[in-house]
């Protein structure tokens, strides 16, 4: 199989190292890639989001799948392009139609679709300048903190958490007038949930379903959780909590009837759904909908799946999905996100990172870096993760951070508390 593989983070580096293992993988390409996906397949310089440059080069290399690591290339919708193409059409896209990308392009889409197949969230409003008084009315109704999304697509910064309710009437106007562009012409207004989240993957052939492992990331940039939410500090899975009880009512309450609704309304959805969760007293309750895998959870995710990659991706592309076996591994891991000094604000890029090739026992997956005159050098704020293994997860953190140790860089930062609330 020849494997184009769309993005350029640790996501897309751990997917690479996975893809790479199977059997069935002749040629890796990763478009644009970068230099940690280039230690293992053959980075090519198009971006996610160019579907000409991408159809050509999808002819020329007889491509078999391309896998769409990040979500813009899907909500833009590159699925519903090589659909519609007569030379493409053949080719599997694995990802969702840009009607299914909606799950995580709309706020406002996902919450109706979950009112409509009856799946556990949190209530809400969606608010527009036409009905801002009604907003605020609904705001009055509830107790603090209060939550404002962004309806489109903000890179993860979305989402604000208020707790003063004059303080949040106002930036409710703020995102009415544009503080998020576009993304924010509508506004979901939601009731605060307490509890403590996870995310839970399912790969989808749009009839059947396989839940990969589970995991927890750490956004926030603080120890403890404090501070701006960031891409992603970290990840580890298991996660103690997602038990078997907890995760029935996970598959029986929120993944049938998401599949099936899906199904329902005749959605196109050939790939991974992400699905943010919060554990409310033991009740799962859908906190968000993305429509690709996590980053940087599929940097642990990827570690404990024993099974062939390729052979589910297959499975998803050919719509046989419920024939394959998907084996987990027993092992805990972790993974630790190192980061430049100042993410997510500002912080420079072009430091000459040291020790990559010291590591032992750990996995190293590249999120920004960029080769330069022989050197590895940060090229993102998020730079590099360090994925370990271990027969619980405290030692699969500990390994990682011994290794983190190793590692540096000017400005280096990461947390050193990850899974700190799992214990
Ligand atoms: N109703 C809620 N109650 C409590 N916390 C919430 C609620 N909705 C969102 N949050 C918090 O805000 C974070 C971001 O919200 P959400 O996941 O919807 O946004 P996002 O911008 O799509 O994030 P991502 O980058 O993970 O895709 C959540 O991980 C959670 O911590
Ligand atoms: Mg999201």
């Amino acid at each position: 199989m020849n494997i184009l593989l769309l993005g350029s983070g640790g996501r897309e580096h751990a997917l690479s190292w996975k893809i790479k293992q199977s059997q069935k993988t002749e040629k890796l390409y990763i478009a644009p890639g970068n230099a940690g996906t280039a230690q293992i397949g053959i980075n090519v310089a198009i971006a996610a989001t160019d579907f000409p440059a991408i159809k050509q080069f999808v002819l020329q290399k007889d491509i078999h799948y391309v896998i769409v690591g990040s979500e813009e290339p899907l909500v833009k919708g590159i699925y519903d392009f090589f659909k519609n193409d007569a030379e493409l059409t053949n080719i599997p896209v694995i990802g969702p139609s840009q009607q299914g990308a909606q799950l995580e392009g709309s706020k406002d889409f996902a919450k109706a679709f979950m009112m409509r197949h009856k799946i556990p969230t949190a209530k809400y409003l969606s608010v527009t300048k036409e009905n801002i008084a009604q907003g605020i009315d609904f705001l009055n109704s509830l107790k603090a903190p209060y939550v404002l999304k962004a309806d489109g697509l903000a890179a993860g910064k979305g989402v604000l958490i208020i707790n003063d309710r004059e303080e949040a009437i106002i930036e409710l106007g703020k995102m009415l007038n544009g503080s998020f562009g576009k993304a924010s012409e509508t506004v979901v207004i939601e009731e605060f949930l307490s509890g403590i989240e996870c995310s839970v993957f399912v790969a989808t052939d749009g009839k059947s379903y396989k839940i990969l492992p589970e995991a927890k990331d750490y956004k926030r940039i603080g120890e403890g959780d404090t501070g701006l939410n960031t891409g992603g500090m970290g990840a580890v899975s298991p996660v103690p909590f997602a038990d078997e009880t907890f995760m029935r009512k996970v598959e029986e309450r929120i993944v049938i009837p998401t599949v099936n609704g899906l199904k329902a309304e005749n959605v196109d959805y050939k790939g991974f759904i992400f699905i943010g969760l919060m554990n409310v007293n033991g009740s799962p309750f859908v906190i968000e909908y993305n429509c690709r895998m996590g980053d940087p959870e599929t940097e642990v995710v990827m570690l404990r799946i024993k099974s062939d990659l390729v052979d589910i991706i297959e499975g998803i592309a050919m719509c046989k999905l419920n024939e394959k076996t998907l084996v987990f591994e027993e092992r805990s891991a972790a993974t630790v996100m190192l980061v430049s000094s100042g993410y997510p604000g500002n912080y420079a890029k072009g430091k000459v990172i040291m020790g990559l090739e010291q590591i032992s026992g750990s996995i190293i997956f590249h999120a920004g870096t960029v080769e330069k005159d022989g050197n590895t050098v940060t090229g993102g704020g998020r730079v590099v993760a360090v994925s370990s293994y271990g027969n619980n997860l405290e030692e699969a953190l500990n390994q990682s951070y011994k290794n983190a140790e190793i590692i540096n860089f000017d400005g280096k930062y990461y947390r050193t508390d990850i899974g700190f609330d799992l214990k």
